[in-house]
């Protein structure tokens, strides 16, 4: 998570971190494929019912109010970056759950990780933009992720999608019919559609600083008879001609639009002072 290191208290350990929640840590994900809900089912019980995925889980917080409200699904927390897989191990360790693990991973490997109809939902909350053309292969929402979560999704399986950005949001509509999904729903609006979900970390505090939560949820149909993966641009071709009216700058985004907007006022600036001077 940006920023995340500058504030970590000297005293942290990460790797002492990491062996004391080694239990609730899955270093090897390749080994549990097509095994996840017996192999982390507590000893003597019952494998769990479905198995879902909070993929980018950050701090972990979701993860761990979902697994609450949903005793018989085992929740795989994955996140690329050790400092959130430690602070999202702490608290499933904290909490007590037994149906919550973390991984150190990626989205990019997920049909690596998990045995095709093994996954019951995706959950994606506020992914990184990653908004330049150069990073678009990372954005966890492009066409070629969304054909490999086809993989690994149950039938009537789904992709929950929620983010603050506008750009992202209209990249992945797209994306989302490229790759042969349904929408079960899609709103611009996600806090007025849907007040009682679980909120992310994320989405608690891009919220309460004024953000729209754009969200969907999808379910695979119609594989594409012909996947070929587009070449994806960046996220400025999404934004909207009049940068002025955005209320609020998507999370990732803030510097190269309020740039881009500083430099249209200097052009409209040049332009007004070589406008000539009435008679
Ligand atoms: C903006 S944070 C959102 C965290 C959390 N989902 C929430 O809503 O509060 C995005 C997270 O995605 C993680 N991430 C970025 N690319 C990823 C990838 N390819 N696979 C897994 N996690 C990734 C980042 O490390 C970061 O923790």
């Amino acid at each position: 998570m940006h920023g995340l290191h500058a504030r970590l208290p000297k005293t942290f350990d990460l790797e002492e971190r990491l062996e004391r929640y080694a239990d609730v840590i899955e270093k090897n994900p390749e080994s549990l494929r097509g095994h996840w809900a017996e192999a982390c089912a507590p000893v003597g019980a019952a494998p769990f019912s479905r198995v879902c995925i909070d993929l980018g889980c950050g701090k972990g917080l979701f993860t761990c109010a979902m697994a609450k409200a949903h005793p018989d699904a085992l929740f795989v927390a994955i996140d690329t970056e050790p400092i959130c897989v430690v602070y999202a191990a702490g608290h499933i360790d904290e909490t007590g759950l037994t149906n919550a693990v973390v991984v150190p991973g990626t989205g990019m490997k997920l049909d690596a990780y998990f045995a095709p109809a093994e996954v019951d939902a995706i959950y994606i909350n506020f992914p990184t933009p990653f908004p330049r053309k150069r990073q678009a292969h990372l954005r966890v929402t492009n066409s070629e992720r969304l054909m490999q979560y086809r993989n690994v999704l149950v039938k009537g399986g789904i992709v929950r999608l929620k983010t603050d950005s506008q750009p992202l949001y209209d990249f992945s509509l797209e994306q989302v019919e490229a790759a042969g999904y349904r929408f079960l729903w899609q709103t611009r609006d996600v806090q007025e559609a849907f007040p009682d979900d679980i909120p992310s970390e994320y989405e608690r505090r891009l919220g309460a600083q004024g953000a729209k939560v754009l969200g969907f949820c999808i379910t695979p149909g119609e594989a594409p008879e012909h996947f070929s993966p587009t070449e994806h641009g960046s996220l400025v071709d999404y934004l909207p001609e009049d940068l002025e009216s955005l209320s609020y700058l998507p999370h990732g985004m803030e510097s190269t639009i309020q740039n881009m907007i500083n430099r249209k006022h200097k052009k409209g600036h040049h332009h007004w002072r070589n406008v000539p001077q009435e008679p």
